[in-house]
C-alpha cells in the first residue's frame, strides 16, 4: 500500500532522529511492500527563519492531506531565554495541535528488561512497568485565554474544560483500559480545582459503560509520588493537558532514558506521532542523539495505519538493540554507537532479521551491507 506521509524534523536533533525514523519506513516498505511518500515541512525555529511563522500554511495544509504526520522537536535556546519574544517555536505545535484537532495524546512508559539498571529508580521497583498516558492535548490551561494587564505586573491563564471534550478523550482511554489490564486512574487536582471536578463527574458518569474496567483517582501531587514510589500499580493513566505533560517527563525516568519514550497525538481525521525528549539544541548535528523514541514513534504511526505485523516488527527491532546494547551514549552500559549506526542497525535488523546477529560483527565495525 502507499502511505502520505508529511515529515516535520523541526529543529535541534528533531532531524537527525527523525532521519533513522524514516529509515525504519523504509526498511519496513521493503519487507512488506509499502510505499512511504514524503513531504517534508517546516515548523518551529526553523520555521520562523525561514518564514517568520512557526507553523506557515504551508505545512498546514501539508499536514491535512497526510495519512500520518512524523515529527522531530522543536525548540531554540535563543527563545527559551527571552521572555519578550513575540513568536516562539513552541507555539507552532500547539497551533498544529488545535488546527488538526490532535486531542488525545498517548505516551506509553516501558521498564524495558534490558535497560532497567539504567534507571535512578531501584530495579525492584521499576521492573514490569508498563504505564499508558492519556494527556488532553487541545484543552485546558494551555489553550485559556493569556492575559498581561497593562501594568505588566500581573498575569492570568485560563483554564477550562468542557464536558465534551473530556468524554472524547474519557471513551479512548476507558477502551485502550479495556484492552489491556482493564484498570483506568483518572488524575486530577479535584479538591481545589472546578475543572478537574468536572473530570471527576464526567468520567465518573461515563464508567458503567465500561463496566469491566476498574475506575480510580489520584490528586496529581499524590500521583507524582506514586509514579516514583510504585508505578506498576498503572495501567492507563487519564489526565489533563498540564499535568500530563509534567507527569510524563517524570514517568520517563522509568524506562532510563527520556530517549526511548514514543508518542501519538491523535484527533478524529489527523494523528502525528513523535518522540517526547525536546530539540536537545547542544547534541545537535554530534551523532550522539537516541533515536530510538523516534523509531518507536514510527511503529506508532504504522499501527495507526492498522499495519500492526510492520509496527511489531519496529519494536522487535528497537528490542533488539536494547538487548545487545547496540544504543547510543545516553543508555549504552559500555560501547556505544552514533545516532546514525543506530538508525542501521534497526533498518537492517527489520531488513535481516535472521542474519543480524551474523552481521553485527560487521555492523559493529561499520561494514554492514547496508550502511
Ligand atoms: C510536550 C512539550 C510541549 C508541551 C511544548 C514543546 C510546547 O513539552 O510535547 O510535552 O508542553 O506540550
Ligand atoms: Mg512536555
Amino acid at each position: 500500500m502507499q502511505f502520505q506521509i508529511a515529515v516535520i524534523p523541526g529543529d535541534g536533533i528533531g532531524p537527525e532522529v527523525t532521519s533513522q525514523a524514516q529509515k525504519a519506513l523504509d526498511a519496513i516498505g521493503d519487507e512488506y511492500g509499502h510505499q512511504f511518500i514524503y513531504t517534508e515541512a517546516l515548523m518551529g525555529a526553523c520555521a520562523i527563519d525561514a518564514t517568520g511563522a512557526a507553523l506557515p500554511e504551508a505545512t498546514l495544509a501539508i499536514c491535512k492531506k497526510a495519512d500520518a504526520i512524523l515529527f522531530g522537536a522543536i525548540g531554540d535556546p535563543k527563545y527559551d531565554n527571552d521572555p519578550n519574544a513575540q513568536i516562539r517555536p513552541e507555539q507552532g505545535l500547539l497551533q498544529l495541535r488545535k488546527e488538526l484537532g490532535l486531542y488525545c495524546n498517548i505516551r506509553p512508559v516501558k521498564a524495558f528488561d534490558a535497560l532497567i539498571h539504567n534507571s535512578p529508580l531501584k530495579e525492584h521497583i521499576i521492573k514490569g512497568t508498563d504505564i499508558s498516558i492519556f494527556r488532553e492535548l487541545t484543552g485546558g490551561i494551555y489553550f485559556g485565554d493569556k492575559r498581561l494587564n497593562q501594568a505588566g505586573d500581573q498575569a492570568f491563564d485560563d483554564c477550562s474544560y468542557s464536558t465534551t471534550e473530556i468524554e472524547r478523550i474519557g471513551h479512548l482511554a476507558f477502551a485502550e483500559a479495556q484492552k489491556r489490564r482493564k484498570k483506568l486512574t483518572l488524575v486530577d487536582k479535584a479538591n481545589v480545582l472546578e475543572t478537574s471536578r468536572l473530570w471527576r463527574k464526567v468520567i465518573t458518569a461515563m464508567a458503567p459503560q465500561y463496566p469491566d474496567v476498574h475506575l480510580d483517582f489520584l490528586f496529581v501531587d499524590n500521583a507524582a509520588m506514586q509514579l516514583i514510589l510504585n508505578p506498576s500499580q498503572f495501567d492507563v493513566i487519564l489526565t489533563e493537558n498540564l499535568f500530563g505533560d509534567i507527569l510524563s517527563d517524570e514517568a520517563s525516568v522509568i524506562g532510563g532514558s527520556i530517549g526511548l519514550l514514543a508518542s501519538a497525538s491523535i484527533g478524529s481525521t489527523h494523528a502525528l506521532f513523535e518522540p517526547i525528549h525536546g530539540s536537545f539544541p547542544q547534541a545537535t548535528a554530534k551523532d550522539i542523539a537516541n533515536p530510538l523514541a523516534s523509531i518507536l514513534s514510527a511503529a506508532m504511526l504504522l499501527r495507526h495505519l492498522s499495519l500492526e505485523k510492520e509496527a511489531q516488527a519496529v519494536e522487535d527491532a528497537v528490542g533488539k538493540s536494547l538487548e545487545l546494547g547496540f544504543t547510543t551514549q545516553d543508555i549504552a552500559s559500555s560501547q556505544s554507537f552514533g545516532t546514525n549506526k543506530v538508525g542501521d542497525f534497526i533498518a537492517d535488523y527489520i531488513l535481516n532479521p535472521e542474519d543480524t546477529n551474523r552481521n553485527f560483527e560487521n555492523i559493529f565495525v561499520g561494514q554492514s551491507t547496508i550502511i
